[in-house]
């Protein structure tokens, strides 16, 4: 039965403090998806210097990733968790997909537009050829499912389009993957614009929970949060926004459904409820803060980790690339 478990596979840039949302969205998916599939997660920092980025933050931010994932429950045994640098074969595959894609595609990209008018001063070939990457991540591993974010759904398909594109051209060589759409964490809102996805690069901070906050942190940044005209603490997302986003927030987080958490503020006001909300998010947060916390200070565990996912890594991902060097004509020793 062993070959009918799908692979899996997805990654995430170690730029930014990560958010509650990116946890719901995300790590905390990936720890109920390893136990489904063959799963692959990388840390992908060939993606992140498409913008500019400070070199001692890069190399701690990647430890703390890591530790941050291992500390949410990814169990590195069941799964292959690696860096995207530690395999050249992305860097590889992506310059062969390079002459199966088009410039008109790439310069169609939302996210390269988006990037390159906030980064004006600095678009670079690697910015506008980061889908390219991703795609090469992804078919390196014949991965079946990919869970992302939305906002990944453009990449996603230009994946296929260059996978269908060359199997058509020589024969079946990449597995097509189907997007697995993360839709929980995508759906929490920014605490104080609750028309706004909380966000991880938010001009506002107080509107976003980091992962990293401290206790003091999230109750006050709850004490802040955004509700609504009335007191009832009832779910009504079109008239209730900035209420109906903290009821869910609390019932993920206290694992309750929608009605279990109004009926906990049967007649409370919106003071003790925000109160309550912050309370779960900072309880739950808590425990993960200080695996992390052990974790880093233990970096040969660390390393150790990174050099055996590496190698299963490196494994799967250059089966891929002798087939593709050998279609393409590249003579074999
Ligand atoms: N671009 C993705 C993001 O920013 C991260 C990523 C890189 C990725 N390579 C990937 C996600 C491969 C899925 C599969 O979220």
């Amino acid at each position: 039965m062993e070959n009918t478990v799908k692979k899996l596979y997805s990654a995430v840039q170690p730029t930014n403090n990560l958010t509650i949302g990116n946890y719901l969205g995300a790590i905390k998916q990936w720890v109920q998806l390893q136990d489904e599939y063959d799963c692959t997660f990388a840390i992908a920092n060939m993606h992140a210097i498409t913008v500019r980025q400070d070199p001692a933050n890069l190399r701690r931010k990647t430890l703390e990733l890591l530790a941050l994932y291992i500390a949410c429950g990814v169990d590195p045994q069941k799964c292959t968790l690696y860096l995207q640098s530690h395999v050249p074969c992305h860097a590889e595959l992506a310059w062969v997909l390079n002459t199966f894609t088009y410039v008109g595609e790439m310069e169609r990209m939302t996210q390269f537009k988006d990037k390159s008018a906030k980064h004006a001063d600095n678009i670079n070939m690697g910015l506008m050829d980061y889908p390219v990457l991703m795609a090469a991540d992804i078919l390196l591993y014949q991965a079946d499912v990919v869970p992302v974010g939305l906002d990944q759904r453009q990449h996603l398909e230009i994946t296929r389009d260059i996978a269908v594109r060359f199997n058509n051209i020589y024969s079946p060589t990449f597995t097509v993957p189907e997007g697995l759409y993360m839709k929980v964490g995508a759906k929490i809102a920014d605490l104080s614009d609750p028309s706004k996805k909380m966000s991880k690069s938010a001009e506002n901070p107080n509107g976003s929970i980091f992962l990293t906050d401290d206790r003091d942190t999230i109750l006050r940044k709850f004490r802040r949060a955004v509700t609504d005209s009335g007191n009832e603490v009832k779910f009504d997302a079109e008239n209730k926004p900035g209420v109906s986003n903290l009821l869910s927030i609390y019932s993920v987080f206290s694992d309750k459904t929608t009605a279990e958490a109004e009926r906990d503020f049967e007649g409370k006001g919106y003071g003790d409820f925000k109160q309550a909300v912050g309370e779960v998010v900072a309880d739950r947060l808590a425990p993960i803060q200080a695996e992390q916390a052990r974790l880093l200070a233990d970096k040969d565990y660390l390393n150790a980790v990174l050099k055996s996912g590496a190698e299963k890594a490196y494994s799967a991902a250059r089966k891929t690339l002798s087939k593709v060097y050998k279609k393409i004509g590249f003579y074999q020793l």
